[in-house]
């Protein structure tokens, strides 16, 4: 309940940068992570991860030697994180997603096997879209995969021309229903 509370809160103070009043679902967090080697993924990045809806369940799921970088660029969700999921496997970061290389360098990680991101590319200026989309290509390792949530298709065109497989799913049981793009095959 503090976790709705908080996240509602901050929706009136920062709408576009939420781009939604409450959580995700459930449903919408076992869509997204059902792809998900969970064997091979031992470098996961979470971009906006909120008060921790996609982090807890990613956290519970994932490997013993797996680690998880959490980026979000609201200071209250980061300290909400950093005190209600305790677990060394987890680096909850204060920044941007377009910082995702300079922040797995300085924690000393190689390349993501699966970024998985719930910001709202959408309605982001379209520089910065692609900015991102093309920075988090970049982290990616060469099996790595992009997994994006988001409540339109806008991202879709920026997605096709940077990853060569680019599937779509919807998850009508979310508020708002959510689209989500799976993305693979890097084009180098
Ligand atoms: C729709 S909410 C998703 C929250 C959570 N992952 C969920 O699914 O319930 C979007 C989150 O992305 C964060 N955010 C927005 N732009 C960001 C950016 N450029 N880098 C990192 N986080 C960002 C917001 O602060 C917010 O926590």
């Amino acid at each position: 309940m503090a976790a709705r509370w908080l996240f509602a809160r901050n929706f009136i103070r920062h709408p576009y940068m939420l781009g939604s009043l409450i959580p995700s679902s459930r449903f919408l967090v076992n869509q997204v992570l059902d792809p998900i080697d969970w064997e091979r993924a031992r470098v996961i990045v979470e971009y906006g991860p909120g008060v921790g809806t996609f982090t807890g369940e990613i956290v519970r799921r994932m490997n013993p030697e797996a680690r998880l970088v959490a980026i979000e660029m609201n200071s209250d969700f980061v300290r909400f994180l950093q005190t209600s999921i305790l677990d060394s496997r987890l680096h909850v970061e204060l920044g941007s997603a377009a910082d995702v290389m300079q922040v797995l360098r300085r924690l000393g990680l190689p390349a993501a096997d699966y970024i998985i991101s719930g910001i709202p590319l959408g309605s982001m200026p379209e520089s910065l879209r692609a900015d991102i989309v093309q920075k988090s290509q970049a982290a990616l390792g060469p099996r790595g995969e992009f997994l994006v949530y988001q409540f339109t298709s806008r991202v879709l065109p920026v997605l096709r021309r940077t990853f060569r497989q680019v599937r779509r799913r919807i998850e009508l049981r979310n508020v708002p229903p959510a689209q989500l793009f799976l993305c693979a095959d890097k084009v180098t």
